[in-house]
């Protein structure tokens, strides 16, 4: 028996970054987010060899401890009423680790998968708590299109399916292929301990969320785009001001957020955004793809540049 699960990274144009002292996940800030169809986790689930002693864990066909996915393949398991090992055998059509929300799309395709292989019928509310625990991120990428994490909830919603706004571009600078040093589990973690500017980013990106969510519900790119920057630049403040201080960027992504001013300068609509890492992310309109491209090498020569929509419905299937 076996089943394949598949699920799109979630780019977070409000960022989830911090998290309550109670619960698992639970975050401090709400996320407003996109599925990316360009970046997907696809699984694999299959029965472990009879009498294994435990379960297995490959990713890009690297074996990896499976102490991070054990707690969530047991509560499926547990639910499921089974007692059978599984292998899991997952991959990313994108750099792993290195600030491309693969762990958004990982945890998602595995509780997907997991769901599929004990027959445990969850809804997806259901699924979005289950992958949170994995990876806070991981709530919204049980879902395709647009989706909201609002303040303390367990679980993400999808507020608006991908045909809201099938215009919509990303493009996914990716500065190196190197895994990031400090995960965002990390660097959360440390922020929120000793930052002194956390409380300040904790209270005012409520009102960013509710900025940029009425800019995606009116389709208003300038209003997103403003309220996405606000959002990923305060949050790297915190990283900034960190003891000692965390910072992701390479030169190379400075360029390119000087090179987007620039654009934008020029009359070109386009915005950028960064996670855990240090590639830049630059959200556009489809017609305007190919001049925003055009821009890029003259920024960071060395750069390759991935273009996603909007999209990406997680899919489970037998295989
Ligand atoms: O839940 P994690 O560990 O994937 O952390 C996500 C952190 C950011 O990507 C920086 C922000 C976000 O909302 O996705």
């Amino acid at each position: 028996m076996s089943v394949v699960a598949s699920a799109s990274a979630s780019l977070a144009l409000v960022k989830y970054w911090g998290k309550l002292r109670t619960g698992v996940n639970l975050p401090a800030t709400p996320s407003l987010a996109i599925s990316l169809d360009g970046l997907r986790t696809t699984t694999r689930i299959a029965s472990e060899t009879e009498g294994a002693a435990g379960d297995t864990v490959r990713i890009n066909g690297t074996a990896c401890p499976a102490q991070r996915f054990e707690p969530m393949i047991d509560r499926f398991r547990r639910r499921g009423g089974s007692t059978s090992r599984v292998t899991v055998e997952s991959t990313n059509t994108f750099p792993t680790a290195a600030g491309l929300a693969s762990s958004s799309s990982g945890f998602a395709a595995l509780a997907i998968g997991l769901d599929a292989f004990y027959g445990t019928h969850l809804s997806r509310h259901e699924l979005s708590r289950e992958a949170r625990q994995g990876s806070g991120s991981a709530c919204r990428s049980v879902y395709g299109g647009f989706t909201a994490w609002e303040t303390a909830a367990d679980h993400a919603e999808q507020i608006h399916t991908a045909d809201h706004w099938p215009q919509l571009r990303l493009l996914i600078v990716v500065l190196t292929r190197t895994a990031k040093p400090v995960s965002s589990r990390e660097g959360m973690n440390a922020t929120a301990g000793t930052s002194p500017v956390y409380r300040s980013w904790c209270r005012e990106s409520q009102g960013i969320y509710e900025r940029a969510r009425t800019a995606l519900d009116r389709r208003d790119l300038q209003a997103l785009g403003t309220a996405m920057r606000e959002s990923y630049l305060f949050m790297f403040s915190t990283m900034f001001t960190s003891r000692p201080p965390l910072i992701y960027w390479l030169p190379e992504s400075l360029a390119l957020i000087r090179e987007a001013e620039d654009m934008r300068r020029d009359g070109i609509p386009v915005w950028e955004t960064m996670d855990a890492g240090p590639q830049v992310k630059l959200l556009t309109t489809h017609d305007q793809v190919e001049a925003v491209r055009s821009r890029i090498p003259s920024a960071v020569p060395q750069a390759s540049v991935l273009v996603s929509s909007v999209g990406g419905e997680p899919e489970v299937r037998d295989g």
